[in-house]
């Protein structure tokens, strides 16, 4: 359950809408359940904002398995979405990707033993002219070297201290 001011959030984003088209909320308020719930979606999650927005839950599950931005599942505290499309590959994504798991000792969709970081590899996030890049909560981290990768992590690493 939301807290109550969370409740009003919500409250407050399907009034945005016209009566009726209260669905029109579903990505904010999702947006909101994983930053409320952990930094992911579960079943649960997931029906309960289909009840809030008075929708089924199969309208819920469609647009959050849709989007690389919902977590299906439980992620570290710092989720390393690298970029892997066309003009990313092309500036050397690949072996970003490669150099993250092996540093991190995972692979693409796991998290480290420590709940610290998750790589996650996303289509296009727009910032082509940056290549290679990723985001790293609501920030971009562009032009990445394995250095600048380490970089990333020991400030992560700090952070956590
Ligand atoms: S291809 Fe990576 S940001 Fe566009």
């Amino acid at each position: 359950m939301f807290s109550e001011e969370k409740l009003n959030k919500v409250k407050e984003i399907i009034a945005r809408y016209p009566q009726g088209k209260q669905k029109s909320a579903l990505l904010p308020v999702l947006h909101l359940a994983q930053e409320e719930f952990g930094g992911w979606l579960s079943a649960e999650t997931m029906d309960y904002v289909a009840s809030l927005l008075q929708i089924t839950p199969i309208e819920v599950y469609e647009v959050a398995t849709f989007y690389s931005m919902f977590n299906m599942k439980p992620v570290g505290k710092h989720v390393f979405e690298v970029c892997h499309t066309g003009p990313c590959m092309l500036r050397g994504s690949d072996n970003i990707i490669d150099y993250i798991k092996k540093k991190l000792n995972i692979g693409v969709g796991e998290t480290t033993q420590d709940g610290l970081f998750t790589l996650k590899t996303v289509e296009c996030l727009g910032a082509c002219g940056y290549a290679p890049m990723m985001q790293l909560g609501k920030h971009f981290r562009e032009h990445l070297t394995p250095e600048k990768v380490d970089e990333i992590i020991n400030e992560c690493r700090a952070k956590a201290n």
